[in-house]
C-alpha cells in the first residue's frame, strides 16, 4: 500500500530537480531528467532562470486570464464551442469531475502553436482539437491570440529540449505533431478543491508558476498557505512551489506507455488552501502525439510494464482505459475522458 502523507505549508515543500536554462539548452541534463521523471523521481522537474521575455509573457497571459474570467457572462458565452464539446475557446461548468459539473474554474482552450494545425481529412475526423476559436481580443483590449501563442512557443520548445534530453525517439513523436493544448485557467475563489486528481494524457505538460490574485480588488497577492500544485509519488504527496523565472515539466501518461513504463505519469492536484476571496491564474501546454500517432510501448516492452503502476482509487486504473495496444492516440483521449467524466 502507498503511504499518503499530506505536505502543505512552505516548511515542507520538496526539492524537486532543478535544470538551469543554460545547461539545458547547451548542457547534457539526461541524467537529471531521467532521475526526475523515473519510477522514483518525483515526475516533475523545474527548469529555473528562464529567458526574461518567457517571465513577461506569463505575467502578460495570466493577467488576461483574469480579465477574461470578468467578462460578462454573455459576453463569454459568445466564445463557447457547444458543437466541440466546449474543448475550444471559453468553457466553465460544462465539464463534469467524477459526475459533477466543475465551476471552480474557467478556461479557455486552443491549439497553442497553430491556428490551422490540420485540414481536410484530419480536421473533419478532429475538430475538437484542430479548430481555431474566434478570440476576444477587441474585449479584452489586448493581443490575446498572440501572447497566448508566443508564450506557448517557448513552452514547446523547451518542452522539446527536455523530451530530447530523456529520449530523442520520444521528441520525435511530439515534433512531428501538430496537437498542442494550450489551456489558460482561472480558479475562482470558494472552493477547497481547485482540481481534482488526475493525469495529463500528454506526452509532457509545461506548466507556468500560477500568479494569485485578490478576487475582490484585482491586487496582486501571495499563494494563500497551502494553496496551490500537490503531486503524488510512489510513496508520498508533495506540495511544488515555483519561482517566477521557473517553469515546470511534467511527465504525462503518452510518455508512460511510450517509453515503456520507464517514466511514469504524476498524478496531481490543485488545492486552493485556507484563504477566500482569492483567485488563481494558471497555463499548461499539452504536448501531445499526433491525432493518429499509435500509441505503444517500444520493442522490447510489454503493455504489462507500463500498466503495473496503479493509484487506487486516485486515478482511473490505465488498463480500463488502454486495453489493448498499438491504440491511435485520439482513441486513447477519448477512454480516458469517459472514466475521468
Ligand atoms: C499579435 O501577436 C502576434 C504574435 O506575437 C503577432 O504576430 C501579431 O502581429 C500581433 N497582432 C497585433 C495586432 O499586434
Ligand atoms: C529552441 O530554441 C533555441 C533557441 O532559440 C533553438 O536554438 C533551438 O533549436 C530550439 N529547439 C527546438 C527543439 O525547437
Amino acid at each position: 500500500m502507498l503511504e499518503f502523507i499530506l505536505v502543505v505549508g512552505a516548511a515542507q515543500q520538496c526539492s524537486i530537480v532543478q535544470i538551469d536554462y543554460e545547461a539545458l539548452v547547451h548542457g547534457d541534463v539526461s541524467a537529471q531528467v531521467a532521475q526526475a521523471f523515473g519510477r522514483d523521481g518525483h515526475g516533475i522537474l523545474a527548469v529555473t532562470t528562464v529567458p526574461e521575455r518567457v517571465t513577461e509573457l506569463r505575467r502578460d497571459l495570466l493577467g488576461l486570464s483574469r480579465r477574461l474570467a470578468m467578462l460578462p457572462p454573455e459576453t463569454l458565452a459568445q466564445y463557447e464551442r457547444p458543437d466541440l464539446n466546449y474543448v475550444v475557446g471559453w468553457s466553465r461548468g460544462r465539464e463534469k469531475f467524477r459526475g459533477q459539473p466543475d465551476v471552480h474554474k474557467g478556461s479557455w482552450y486552443a491549439n497553442g502553436l497553430h491556428s490551422t494545425p490540420a485540414s481536410g481529412t484530419i480536421a473533419r475526423k478532429y475538430p475538437t482539437s484542430t479548430a481555431e476559436p474566434d478570440w476576444p481580443n477587441e474585449e479584452l483590449g489586448a493581443n490575446f491570440s498572440g501572447v497566448f501563442r508566443d508564450l506557448s512557443r517557448h513552452l514547446y520548445n523547451m518542452s522539446q529540449m527536455v523530451l530530447g534530453h530523456y529520449d530523442q525517439r520520444l521528441a520525435d513523436v511530439t515534433h512531428r505533431s501538430r496537437l498542442h493544448v494550450g489551456r489558460l485557467l482561472h480558479y475562482y475563489p470558494g472552493s477547497a478543491e481547485w482540481c481534482g486528481w488526475h493525469n495529463d494524457n500528454s506526452m509532457i505538460t509545461a506548466l507556468v508558476p500560477p500568479l494569485y490574485f485578490d478576487d475582490s480588488t484585482g491586487v496582486e497577492v501571495e499563494a494563500p498557505p497551502g494553496a496551490g500544485l500537490i503531486v503524488r509519488t510512489r510513496t508520498e504527496e508533495r506540495s511544488i512551489v515555483a519561482d517566477d523565472d521557473h517553469i515546470l515539466f511534467q511527465v504525462g501518461e503518452a510518455a508512460q506507455v511510450m517509453s515503456g513504463g520507464k517514466l511514469v505519469a504524476t498524478p496531481h492536484a490543485v488545492v486552493a488552501g485556507t484563504t477566500d476571496g482569492v483567485s488563481r491564474e494558471s497555463f499548461a501546454l499539452f504536448v501531445e502525439p499526433n491525432w493518429d500517432e499509435p500509441l505503444q510501448p517500444p520493442p522490447g516492452y510489454e503493455l504489462g510494464d507500463v500498466l503495473d503502476l496503479e493509484y487506487g482509487d486516485l486515478i482511473p486504473p490505465l488498463r480500463r482505459r488502454l486495453p489493448n495496444v498499438p491504440v491511435d492516440f485520439a482513441q486513447f483521449l477519448a477512454d480516458s475522458v469517459r472514466e475521468y467524466y
